[in-house]
């Protein structure tokens, strides 16, 4: 054996350069679909609208979206293809499966990790967390697929399944989502990154003494000699020749799928609607009225005004509300927004608030009554007390 210089200490291959890259489209297109999907689920937190702003508008950071994910649905098929050739043509060991000892291996970490135990569990190649997080990322990209074809596909969806699993496939992406990104943050970055920062998902590679540590049942097979697949070349080669026509049927079904999943409609609306005056989209033909409370309030700001205006547009004119109108106080509802003040006490005819109102469309839209109160109060100078 060449004596290699005391300096370069014996490391073993733990990822190839085609998992590495792998890998690394998965993380960019993981980070892309968290930037421009998460500001869509919180669209009226400070941090969306920066990034929505940034990005280049709503319609900017939806086709983004869209774009990552079909890039990972195509490392979604590589992944598949990539299992069936390890697995039937190679016959490389299951070894990211779940068993009883990693239930066994989960316990013995949380005895040691709170200090019952001594011993830190001997694992093998994959330990209990990163299959916990591999199937994790599995269950997370089953769930995005699918709601996420139910959304970009709404008419094909109500074709098979109740209309109301469209809303509800929102919300499970939104709420998948959040998970994930919690997941990654949380989970992966300690794992990973600072209980100890393992670079092996960049290199390729992990020192003897990393293996001791992390892998050591892995570590003790490659030094038996067990660990390698020991094939017979002429009945590998057989079995590539068999799955090559496989893998290429395969692959055409699931490229079949992506593209039906992109093309087969073109339902989606655009997120802002070009003018909100000019086009109504719900009119209802004969409104239904509604049961409405009487009106007893006093005509005041405290007694009446401030809890209705906080009950029915707070969630927009709020304080730090980025509308830059605020009906929080007293003083911030007769103050100057971006196009002067909203209330001009004694004129409800030239007060913003009450034309706006009048004029319909607006997100937070008042009922007639409540609009009436606000009138009078304006009429009668809008007194604070
Ligand atoms: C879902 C969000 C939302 C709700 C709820 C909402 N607004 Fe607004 N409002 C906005 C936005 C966004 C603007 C800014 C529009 C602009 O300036 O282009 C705005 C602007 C205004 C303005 C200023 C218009 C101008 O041109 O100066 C008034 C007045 C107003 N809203 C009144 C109300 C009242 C009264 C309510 C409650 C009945 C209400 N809003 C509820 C989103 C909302």
């Amino acid at each position: 054996m060449s004596r290699k210089p005391a300096s370069k200490p014996k490391t073993y291959i733990r990822f190839s350069i085609a998992q590495r890259i792998e890998h690394l489209v998965m993380l960019l297109t993981f980070t892309t679909l968290g930037l421009t999907g998460l500001p869509q689920k919180f669209p009226l937190s400070g941090i969306s609208l920066f990034l929505v702003d940034l990005l280049g508008g709503i319609e900017t950071v939806r086709a983004i979206h869209h774009t990552a994910a079909i890039v990972m649905m195509f490392g979604a098929i590589y992944h598949l293809l990539m299992m069936g050739y390890m697995i039937f043509v190679r016959r490389v060991r299951m070894t990211m499966l779940p068993t009883l000892q990693d239930v066994k291996d989960g316990w013995q970490a949380l005895l040691y990790n709170i200090g019952l135990s001594k011993t830190y569990p001997q694992m093998g190649r994959y330990t209990f967390e990163e299959k916990m997080e591999y199937w994790a990322f599995v269950w997370g990209t089953v769930i995005m697929g699918l709601s996420g074809f139910m959304m970009w596909n709404p008419v094909t969806t109500a074709r098979f399944l109740p209309g109301e699993v469209i809303p509800a496939a929102k919300a499970a992406h939104g709420g998948e989502a959040l998970l994930a990104a919690l997941a990654i943050i949380i989970w992966h970055m300690y794992g990973v990154h600072i209980k100890r920062f393992n670079k092996a998902m960049w290199t390729g590679r992990q020192t003897e003494a990393e293996m001791l540590h992390e892998h050591p049942l892995e570590l003790a097979d490659i030094k038996a000699g067990v660990a390698g697949d020991r094939l017979d070349p002429k009945s590998l080669r057989m079995r590539q020749m068999a799955y090559i026509p496989i893998a290429a049927l395969l692959a055409g079904v699931m490229l079949f799928g992506v593209y039906g999943f992109v093309f087969s409609e073109e339902t989606a609306v655009d997120t802002v609607p070009p003018a909100a005056s000019e086009v109504p989209v719900y009119l209802p033909q004969t409104p239904t009225p509604l049961p409405q409370q009487a009106v007893d309030r006093p005509l005041t700001w405290d007694g009446g005004l401030a809890p209705l205006l906080e009950a029915k547009c707070g969630l927009c004119h709020g304080p730090g509300s980025t509308t830059g109108l605020s009906f929080d106080t007293y003083v911030n509802a007769l103050a100057a927004g971006g196009n002067g003040p909203a209330i001009i006490p004694g004129d409800p005819g030239n007060s913003p608030l009450v034309t706006l109102q009048v004029a319909g469309g607006h997100p937070g839209q008042l009922t007639a009554e409540e609009l009436a109160f606000i009138q009078e109060w304006i009429e009668a100078g809008a007194p604070e007390k």
